[in-house]
Order: structure tokens, then sequence, then C-alpha cells
């Protein structure tokens, strides 16, 4: 059946799964709604794009992305409240996002009226499919890559950007144990470590596996030149508190310019702790778990929402991290669910309806 929504076309599946889904249990990303939305670009411009069942892509072999790995993605998540209203949480600064990984990747801009057009058609579309069990939200994964075919080590002359969704649980099931890593780099400076990449991934992969036969489940990755200042883990920016103070790195050429991030230093400094953007050393760090000051490392990204670390291994040594009441991650992690599920005012303008 064909409708339009937000002058989006529609293709309607003709029988949902969303029954077969058991929403109690979900684990993150591994079930998909009942649709997609897919726009092309080619003739050097974007079609419309529209929604349709979700399918399997077909591509030709000698399409780009096989080949060069032209391509780059989003993730953001929609929150259902306790009246059954979805929200999205600042979806702008995901497309802003995404067009900074596209010009970088060398991928036609998006005209903003295609992503959010067809994104607030989409989760209309899939409103039923928005958990609202706690701690449950739909992963929305907006990507786009290189479609066109050619060997030729170029730029492709055309493009799918597709957006699909999960209904997802947590990304991690407890605390976290990192390794950091003094060996690997995840990003240079001049490199595509600020976008959201496929290939920044695809390199973590071989170092997090070796991390993981270690007993860790994520790496920090430390500045590729020196090995000496923390960065970012692989799927998410990272908070250290020493005393009272809370501090995360500068973003760069080589570090994610993570929405969650910018958000939990908004919203800490609003509360009245004390925050530093700056380089944190890992020698500091090692100092500060040795005399005891160093309290709590978070991880935060929107997979990972506020993810407390347990504790990391440096040097074949682990340190492991106290155990403190009135944690900053527990109150952040609060203060910033409570926007994003409508439980709490948001002063900040940054929850957006879906409607
Ligand atoms: N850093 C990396 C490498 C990531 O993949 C993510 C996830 O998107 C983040 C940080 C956190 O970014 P955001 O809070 O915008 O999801
Ligand atoms: C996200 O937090 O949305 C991300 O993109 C992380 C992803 C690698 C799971």
């Amino acid at each position: 059946m064909e409708t339009t929504l937000n002058n989006v076309a529609i293709e309607k599946v003709k029988n949902s799964k969303i029954h077969d889904v058991d929403f109690d249990n979900l684990s993150f990303g591994s079930v998909y709604t009942d649709h997609m939305l897919v726009c092309d670009y080619k003739d050097g411009k974007w079609m419309a794009p529209k929604i349709v069942p979700y399918q399997p892509i077909t591509l030709d072999p000698s399409a780009k992305i096989f080949h060069y790995g032209q391509s780059i993605f989003e993730g953001m998540k929609a929150y259902k409240d306790e009246d059954g209203k979805v929200w999205l949480f600042r979806p702008l600064e995901n497309f802003k996002r995404f067009n900074k990984s596209a010009e970088r990747l060398a991928i036609p801009e998006l005209p903003e009226s295609h992503f959010m057009d067809g994104l607030l058609a989409l989760i209309n579309l899939e409103s039923d499919w928005v958990p609202q069990n706690p701690g449950s939200s739909l992963y929305i994964r907006p990507f786009m890559f290189a479609s066109g075919k050619g060997f030729h080590a170029s730029p492709a002359n055309e493009y799918k950007f597709i957006i699909a969704c999960a209904p997802s649980g947590s990304y991690f099931s407890g605390k976290v144990k990192v390794l950091i890593e003094e060996t690997y780099s995840r990003a240079a400076n001049g490199g595509v470590g600020y976008a959201k990449a496929g290939g920044n991934y695809a390199g973590q992969f071989y170092p997090t596996k070796l991390a993981a036969e270690k007993g860790y489940q994520q790496v920090i990755w430390t500045d590729d030149n020196t090995h000496e200042f923390i960065e970012e883990a692989g799927a998410m920016n990272v908070f250290v508190r020493i005393n009272d103070t809370l501090m995360t790195a500068p973003t760069s050429d080589r570090i994610l310019d993570g929405i969650t991030r910018k958000s939990i230093l908004d919203i800490a400094n609003d509360m009245g702790i004390k925050t530093e953007v700056r380089k944190i050393s890992v020698h500091e760090l090692v100092e500060a778990a040795n005399n005891g000051t160093l309290k709590e490392m978070f991880g935060a990204g929107t997979a990972a929402v506020v993810s407390p670390i347990s504790g990391f291994g440096y040097h074949g040594k682990d340190y492991e991290l106290p155990e403190v009441t009135n944690s900053y991650a527990d109150q952040l992690k609060k203060r910033i669910t409570d926007i994003q599920y409508n439980r709490a005012e948001d002063k900040f303008g940054w929850r957006y309806p879906v409607e």
C-alpha cells in the first residue's frame, strides 16, 4: 500500500514482524523494524527519500564501498515517555556531524530536509517499535555509502543513504574493564578520526580482539604520536573524575565530537560540578589511581549512554576503581536520561518531538 508522510512516499509491509519480538529481552541492535528509509544519489543529485519494507540491498560487486570503504554512519535513539509520546535527542547535531563525515569521505552532502523529513516520517511510522521498558529505546542508524561501480580508486558517482532502526536494550551488560592502548592507534592528525567513517571501526577490531583475549571489553585509545594521553574508547568518549573534578579530552582531528559528551559537560556545569576539558596523561591517571584520588571513569555515547568503567589495564598491570557513593556517572546518567525520556524539564531545549 502506498501512502505519504511528511512528503515521504511509503510502501508499507503486508505483515508486521512486531509480534515476534520479545521487548522484555532486547539486546543491542540485533532485531530490525518493519521499514527503512532509502534515498539514492545519482546524476549529481539526491533523489526523494522513500520508505520501503526492511530488506537486503543488492549491489554490483564493483561498488566502491566494498573496495575503498567510502562509508559513514550516525547513531541516534528514539525514546518513549510514560504517555507513549516519542522523542529524539538533538537530532540536528547528528545531521550536522553526518555531513561533516560526508565531506571528509568525499561523499556528496545530504540536504537537511532529506535527513529530517525522512527520519521523522520513519520514526512516526515505526512508533510502535519504540520500546517503553526501562533502559530500552529505538536505536536509529542513518548510513551513507558508495554504491557506484568501478575499480578506479576515486569517489563513486552513486551513493545510498539509508536509515534502519533496531529496538534495543543496553550496549554493555555491566561495568566495563578497559585496556589503555600502547601500540595501536585509532586515528592520526589529518586523518578521519573525527568522522563516523566505517573504517575507523574496522581498524579497531583487531586491537580490541587482542584486548578481549586479555579480559578487557574496550580499548582506551591514546594519541598516536606518544601514546601518553588518553583520547576516547571504541564507541564512546571518556570521562575521568580525579577528586571532585570531571575531565575529558579536548576534541581534535582524532576524536569524535560526541553529542553525549558535550551534553554531559553542559549538565555537569549546570549541576555545579567542576569540569576541565584538557589533555589527560596516562601518567596522571596511574598516579591518581595509586594515591586514591582517581574516583571514577566512565564512557559516554549514544549507544553506551553513560557506562561506568570498573578499572583499567596499563603496562601489564590492572588498576581497580573504587566504589563511590553519589557517583558522578550515576547522577549524570539520571539527568541525561530524564531529559531523553521526558521525565524532567529540558532547560537546554534538546528534546525533539516526533509528530
Ligand atoms: N566516540 C566514538 C568513536 C563513537 O563511535 C561514539 C558513538 O557515536 C562516540 C564517541 C559518542 O558519540 P555520541 O555521543 O554522539 O553518540
Ligand atoms: C553510537 O553510540 O551510536 C555509536 O555509533 C557507537 C556504535 C559503534 C555502536
